[in-house]
Order: structure tokens, then sequence, then C-alpha cells
């Protein structure tokens, strides 16, 4: 789907203090760039508009949130929806436009990350386009990099092909399943659900969402994917 260029984002954002404007600086540094440094630090992938993402800062003011979006469009409507509940100058959340196939230039281990969101990423259905989802092991193994063991990622989409694949990415990537459902909307999930704008859409339609919340594990993983077979490493038939 095009989004429409908005006149207003890109000043707003250059305006805001907790929008990071230049990301790679406060790498390994994340944590002093909030009020309190010694708060849990979660880390939102692909937040759009920032629905989810503004409910979630809101719910938990002891928690320190980095939301990480491509489009300065959507960061515009995220800085505005944060703004809205949890005031102009909410401590305890950050906004940045950055690449996430480029995520280690920007987190390290030493920005102790505790626990990532993914909520609806682009389902990149096509084969040669899978290395690009928000849940390859090539993007992974970057998380990897940045949680501790025990750490956790929340992940959910509408897309039942992906949520099968990233099943396989996530368990040979070390990452073990603490909780899975294929309808979040009938299940109850062990941690509050915050429904994102991509979300309310699918729920109306009637769709069931798919989600999982999954914890690092202390395995030893080798970067060679290829031996799990994954449908995009198979030759072309
Ligand atoms: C389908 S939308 C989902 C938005 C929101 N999380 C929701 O649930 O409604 C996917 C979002 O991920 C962002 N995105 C996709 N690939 C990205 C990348 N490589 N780096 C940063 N953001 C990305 C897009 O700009 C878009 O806002």
């Amino acid at each position: 789907m095009h989004m429409r260029k908005k006149k207003w984002a890109r000043p707003e954002l250059a305006a805001c203090p907790w929008v990071i404007d230049v990301p790679e600086k406060l790498r390994g540094h994340w944590r002093q760039a909030f009020a309190n440094p010694e708060a849990p630090f979660w880390l939102e992938l692909g937040c759009g508009k920032g629905v989810a993402t503004a409910a979630m800062i809101a719910d938990n003011p002891g928690v320190n949130v980095l939301a990480i979006d491509i489009s300065p469009d959507v960061l515009g409507d995220a800085r505005r929806n944060i703004a809205a509940l949890c005031g102009e100058n909410p401590g305890n959340a950050l906004l940045a436009r950055a690449n996430i196939e480029q995520l280690s230039g920007i987190l390290s281990s030493e920005d102790e990350v505790n626990r990532i969101y993914i909520r609806f990423c682009n389902p990149w259905p096509r084969r040669g386009h899978k290395k690009r989802r928000l849940t390859h092991p090539r993007q992974l193994m970057q998380y990897r990099a940045l949680l501790p063991v025990g750490g956790e990622l929340c992940f959910k989409t509408d897309d039942e092909g992906l949520f099968r694949d990233s099943l396989t990415y996530f368990e040979i990537s070390g990452f073990e399943p603490v909780w899975l459902t294929e309808d979040l909307h009938t299940d109850h999930p062990p941690i509050p659900n915050y429904i994102s704008e991509h979300e309310r859409r699918f729920v109306a339609a009637g769709i069931p969402i798919r989600a999982g919340i999954w914890r690092k594990t202390s395995a030893i993983i080798t970067k060679d994917f290829t031996r799990w077979e994954l449908d995009e490493d198979r030759p072309k038939s």
C-alpha cells in the first residue's frame, strides 16, 4: 500500500527531542538516552503509525521503549500518537528512523534489550524476497546479539505462511517458543496484547491473528542455514 507523503511529518520529527536523528551515534548507549537508564528496555521493529506502541508506552511507564521504522511518514503519526497518550515529553519513549536490516549498526549487546516486538511485518511471500522478512534467520541473528539468554521476542501476524515459516526460523536461530496461538483474539495471552492499526483492520475482517512469544536460548548457532533447507535456499526447479 502506497503511503501519501505527509508534509508535516519531517519537520515535526526534526523538532522532537525524543526522535533520534542519527541512531548510529547512540549504539551501545541507548539506555542512557532515557530518563531512567536502569529500567527494562523494549525494542519495537516496524512500529508503523504506533497505535500499539503508544498504548504500550502509556501502560508501562517503568519500561523504556525504542520504536523503529524506516518511513518518516508513519513515524510522524507514531510521534503524534505517543504524544497524545503519554505527553510531549515521555521520558520512557524514543523513536528512530532506520533500516532494520542494518540493526547491528544501531544497537549492540551493550544496549541489553530485554524484549523485542514485531507486529505485522511485511510478509514478503515470494521466494526471492523472503530474506527481507523481519523474522528471517538473517534478522534473528542480529536480534540474538542484542538479547540476553532468556530475552523475549513477541511476534504476531495475519499471514499464515509467514507464521509457519517463522516457527522454523525461530527454531533454527536459537529461540524457543514459550507461548503460541493460531487465534490471538480467542486465546488469552500471558502478557497484554496492544492492538496495532493493522491488527484492528484484520480483526474487523474476521482474519485470525497468529502470535507467539519466544525466548533466546543459549544454543550455539551456526550461520549455515542452508542445511535446514529453507524454501528460499532451494534451487529453483
Ligand atoms: C505492515 S506495517 C505494520 C505496522 C504496525 N506494526 C502495525 O502492526 O500496524 C510494517 C511496517 O514496517 C516498516 N518496515 C518494513 N521494513 C522495514 C525495515 N527494513 N526497516 C524499518 N522499518 C521497516 C514499514 O515502514 C511499516 O511501517
